[in-house]
């Protein structure tokens, strides 16, 4: 069976308008996914929406509308800048869709048959305030709890628990055994071994539930109606429960042919959402439904857009919004940016100004000046009719992807260990390596000499091969960009706009015919002043 290569990423909380770093991670996603349909590979993109919780359901009574409202407007918030940015995702995942909420209380069902979950008394220190149960952790200094909890009682409860700590072991033993693997369980490094150990720390097993009276938006326990789940059962379960998993089913390879073929996914989260939910409950939750440790998802854990050396949040009043960047400077600019001045896994600081710089120095002058000038000598000084010669000259033949500079091979190994940051700077490079190569051969001067123009002719057509070739690598990252490209060179007119136009296999040298006629150069990344 053809296996598809299967993406999502975090599902955002629709609480708020969608930030920088939102945007960041869905970008990062849709690039590695477009990369893999450039390889030809079938590619399922899955992505959406977060909508159930106290913070959802406090903030729709603030605004005084239905929950239900609330996440329709902030969830479409997200949809359009989706639109904008171009994410092309395969599936939308909402956690309101009635067929998410039947995947999750069939699970629920099974695992509480199974004696997997579990009813059971806590009483302890409770802030009506923030609704929440207290530990020591939020005492101060003093001992005391606060003023920020506001009032705080002692309390009672009943809840339902998932039995966590007793597959502690195995997930140790999985995260060891992917380790030694081409597929860890967790990259970077650095985060596989914090994993481990939190796990080592694991104890105790996870309320899964909230009283009604405390919580009501959300989904109802399936064997307690007096229950909504508590969350993340609800929403780590979106990654099976749009991908046609059947809860039903206990037996891994009996599920659906439409699930099999794409699951195990890559899962792309930020540093937060490791530990404990994606790198600790889910597997355990996966592991406890049956599925078998091959069937354990890969989680690419990246780091966080800061803001003046700080974390962004909405209280701290300093959240980028990539809507605003984009209507500035267009999507590619933004995109362009968010995928080049980060190393996937690290941090890094957001600044308009690198936005810009990188934008003018990289797109401007590298890329856009080599695709002007390109046109522009093609037309002055062959009509723009190319002609692919053989020509006997050291340096010309030193110049292609694969001869010299190995472009394609390094922007693949990039791509495939998920740094795109490198990937990216190969493509950019080779078109600052085409630039020089101009000045170097200066074809003004070759067009004064009869006797040149073979080796003129050649140093065109290298230019044209390698614009297109660099048009190809950037796809990914800037599609309007490259089709931009290929437009100008008249080249795979027949698929304009469509995404089919572009594949690696195209990468090759020497792939524009002899007497291919290029188009007239238009600017495609104008400078933008400061
Ligand atoms: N809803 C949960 C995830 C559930 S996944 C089953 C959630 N939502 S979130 O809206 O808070 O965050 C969504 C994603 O955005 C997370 O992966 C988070 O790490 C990422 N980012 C949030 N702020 C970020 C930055 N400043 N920089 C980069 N990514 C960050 O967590």
């Amino acid at each position: 069976m053809p296996k598809t290569f299967f993406i999502t990423t975090a599902i955002d909380y629709t609480n708020s308008a969608p930030h920088i770093g939102h945007a960041y991670e869905k970008v990062l996603a849709d690039v590695i996914a477009r990369y893999h349909r450039l390889k030809g590979e079938s590619v399922f993109f899955l992505t959406g929406a977060d909508q159930h919780g106290q913070k959802v359901q406090q903030s729709a009574e603030k605004a005084g509308i239905s929950p239900n409202d609330f996440v329709r407007s902030t969830t479409d918030k997200f949809i359009d800048l989706w639109k904008k940015l171009d994410v092309k995702y395969d599936a939308w995942a909402e956690t309101i869709d009635p067929r998410h909420k039947q995947v999750v209380q069939g699970m629920l069902q099974r695992l509480f048959d199974e004696g997997q979950i579990y009813k059971d008394k806590q009483s302890g220190y409770y802030s009506v305030r923030q609704e929440q149960f207290l530990t020591d952790k939020e005492r101060g200094a003093d001992g005391e709890f606060g003023p920020e909890w506001g009032q705080v009682e002692f309390r009672e409860e009943e809840n339902y628990y998932f039995k966590l700590e007793q597959h502690k072991r195995w997930l140790l033993n999985m995260i060891d055994k992917r380790s030694k693997t081409e597929r860890p369980f967790v990259i970077p490094d650095f985060r596989e071994t914090e994993l481990r150990n939190a796990v080592e720390k694991l104890s105790g097993d996870l309320c899964i539930s909230r009283p009604k009276s405390r919580l009501n938006w959300g989904i109802e326990l399936p064997f307690d109606s007096d229950y909504v789940n508590y969350v993340w059962f609800d929403a780590l379960t979106n990654y099976i429960s749009f991908a046609a998993y059947n809860p039903k089913i206990d037996k891994y390879e009996s599920q659906p042919q439409e699930f099999l073929e794409k699951w195990p996914a890559l899962q792309i989260i930020g540093k937060d959402i490791l530990i404990p939910a994606h790198g600790i409950y889910w597997p355990i939750m996966l592991h406890a439904l049956g599925f078998p440790d091959e069937a354990m998802p890969q989680l690419l854990v990246h780091g966080w857009w800061n803001l003046g050396g700080a974390k962004m949040s909405k209280s701290a009043g300093n959240i980028v919004d990539p809507n605003a960047l984009a209507d500035k400077y267009g999507a590619e600019a933004l995109r362009y940016y968010l995928m080049s001045d980060i190393a996937t896994g690290k941090d890094a600081e957001f600044s308009e100004e690198r936005l810009l710089t990188r934008y003018n120095s990289d797109l401007a002058n590298s890329l856009g000046n080599l695709l002007n000038r390109t046109l522009n000598m093609s037309g002055r000084y062959c009509g723009s009719g190319l002609a692919n010669r053989e020509v006997d000259d050291e340096k010309l033949n030193e110049w292609s992807t694969t001869k010299s500079l190995d472009i394609d091979a390094r922007y693949r190994h990039g791509m495939e260990s998920f740094d795109i940051d490198a990937a990216l700077g190969w493509a950019i490079h080779f078109a600052t390596f085409c630039n020089v190569a101009v000045e170097t051969f200066a074809p003004w001067k070759l067009a004064k000499d009869a006797n040149r123009k073979s080796l003129l002719d050649a140093v065109l057509y290298n230019l044209a091969e390698s614009v297109r070739t660099i048009g190809i690598l950037i796809s990914p990252v800037l599609p309007k960009a490259a089709h931009g490209i290929f437009d100008q060179l008249n080249w795979k007119m027949e698929l304009s706009g469509k995404e089919e136009r572009f594949s690696l296999a195209d990468a090759e040298w020497g792939k524009l015919p002899d007497g291919h006629v290029v188009g007239k150069p238009v600017p495609l990344f104008p400078r933008i002043e400061q």
